[in-house]
């Protein structure tokens, strides 16, 4: 990430009253603000259908930052801020006068619309004039299926080069997972049993304690393998398992990354498993079930889990099994990374307590206590041979003294400077749709598990003899 503030332009967000923008987006261009790392010049232009105007769309932003931003709310930082948002209401004219408003010959547009407005919103862009130099953010999902996600690419590149697009998965702003590459390119000790002849095999999980949040009629359509899997966790596999590229040039990292999807065999539905919660408890807290959430069907088949056994075939990998697991309502929120390395050949310990030698492993903790765990057999002290597995830890917290800083800080950054190596390239968003489809085309039958539990039984089954680490 540079440093330095961006040249100047015009910062531009379509969708500008809605949840994201809200959330997360007006947030993290005020901490950008607080820290020098904004242009030093352009307007911060909202824009929406909603009936606001320049001074109240200011006073939802100022909302937005005291409730969301990360470093807190200052006023005079806030009025500096302030000042440079202005509102355009998405009226017939609305295309136009943003023409017209910004101030800049460069801009970035971010999309914060349902996917389903995308395709208009990119045709008014080109229709008022604003092709040329605009970088366009787009965010998930890139589609539904393999048909969609090169419908909505055609869509796209009517208008705009493949190098003006932006498509964002936020996983791949955070601190911990950009610490892949760095962690396996940068230490030989680990890139150098990073292979299907030192690992026996790698667990992604991502957990969320939460339900669906309100987002009923979203999340329906969309179900965990396309919320997470298709997207969050296929980008964290690549990073572990892409081969070093040959610089650090965006398109050399990407051409590596899609290199894995191209390896990667498209799912086996019967290596899958799906599941739904009903009623439990979270937390000591009585949740509903799924089908009692409001915007959902009472007799839904929308998986809130996805379990499956992934392989890739690469000199690297070929063999080595991939266990991927997301879940809501799960018992606690956490998104790990486990590589669990071979058995020792032989136990040497014979005629004492020790009959197994458990493997070693290594934990990544992608969120929250974010750090590196690497747990290795000690002989427990005395005078019996008694082995005990232990832990060499890393974490975040304590080395930097920091928590790591927020992703869509970093994704927007980024796209300021132009820089595409945090974002998804069309060949890899396409090739993750074709992996996936098999399942789409013929999903696993239905599990359900009570909230507040690690999913169903069945997930357990996939793994076996094996066990999933995190639980
Ligand atoms: P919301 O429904 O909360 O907001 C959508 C925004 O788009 C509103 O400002 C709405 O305002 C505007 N809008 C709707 N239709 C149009 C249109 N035809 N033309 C222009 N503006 C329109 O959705 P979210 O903010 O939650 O999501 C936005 C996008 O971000 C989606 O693609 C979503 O999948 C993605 N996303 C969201 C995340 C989140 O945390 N919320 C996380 C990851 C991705 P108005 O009706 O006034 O026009
Ligand atoms: C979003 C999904 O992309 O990621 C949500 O749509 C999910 O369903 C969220 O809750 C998780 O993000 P994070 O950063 O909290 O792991």
């Amino acid at each position: 990430m540079s440093l330095k503030p961006p040249a100047a332009q015009d910062i531009v967000i379509i969708g500008a009253s809605g949840d994201l923008s809200r959330r997360k987006l007006l947030p993290a261009l005020y901490n950008l603000a607080a820290v020098g790392l904004l242009p030093k010049r352009g307007a911060i232009i909202g824009l929406a259908r909603s009936n606001l105007n320049t001074e109240s769309f200011r006073e939802l932003a100022r909302e937005s930052v005291r409730q969301f931003s990360r470093s807190g709310f200052d006023e005079k930082r806030w009025d500096e801020f302030a000042s440079r948002l202005t509102y355009i209401l998405l009226d017939g004219g609305g295309y136009a006068r943003l023409a017209t408003a910004t101030r800049e010959s460069h801009r970035f547009v971010y999309l914060a619309v349902p996917p389903s407005a995308v395709p208009a919103v990119v045709r008014s862009l080109n229709d008022a004039g604003l092709k040329s130099g605009t970088r366009l953010v787009i965010e998930k999902p890139f589609g539904r299926d393999v048909a969609s996600a090169r419908e909505l690419n055609r869509t796209l590149h009517e208008s705009f080069a493949e190098s003006q697009i932006f498509r964002i998965d936020h996983y791949l702003g955070k601190e911990t997972v950009e610490n892949i590459l760095v962690f396996r390119f940068g230490n030989s000790v680990f890139e150098r049993v990073w292979n299907r002849d030192a690992i026996d095999n790698i667990q992604i999980t991502v957990a969320e304690s939460i339900g669906i949040e309100g987002r009923g009629a979203f999340y329906e359509e969309a179900g965990a393998l396309r919320d997470i899997v298709q997207s969050h966790v296929f980008q964290v596999l690549s990073l572990l398992t892409m081969e070093p590229p040959a610089d650090t040039a965006a398109e050399s990292i990407r051409d590596e990354k899609a290199k894995v999807f191209r390896a990667m065999r498209p799912l086996d539905p019967d290596r899958t498993v799906r599941g739904q919660y009903a009623g439990g408890s979270v937390d000591g807290d009585a949740v509903p079930g799924y089908r009692e959430e409001k915007g959902v069907a009472p007799d839904s088949t929308t998986e809130t889990f996805f379990a499956a056994q992934v392989e890739i075939d690469t000199w690297r990998w070929a063999g080595t099994p991939f266990f991927l697991r997301t879940g809501k309502r799960l018992p606690r929120r956490a998104t790990e990374v486990t590589i669990v390395f071979r058995e020792a050949p032989l136990c040497l310990f014979e005629g004492t307590s020790v009959e197994r030698l458990r493997p070693n492993h290594l934990t990544l903790r992608i969120q929250p206590d974010e750090g590196i765990t690497l747990a290795f057999l000690a002989k427990q002290p005395g005078p019996e041979v008694k082995e005990q597995l232990v832990r060499m830890d890393f974490s975040y917290g304590d080395s930097f003294m920091t928590r790591p800083e927020e992703s869509y800080e970093r994704l927007l950054h980024d796209v300021m400077h132009g820089d595409h190596t945090l974002f998804m390239r069309e060949d890899a968003v396409e090739r993750a749709w074709m992996i996936v489809q098999p399942v789409l085309d013929n999903p696993a039958s239905l599990c359900t598990y009570p909230a507040g539990s690690w999913g169903p039984g069945e997930a357990e089954d996939l793994i076996a003899p094996r066990t999933w680490h995190l639980r």
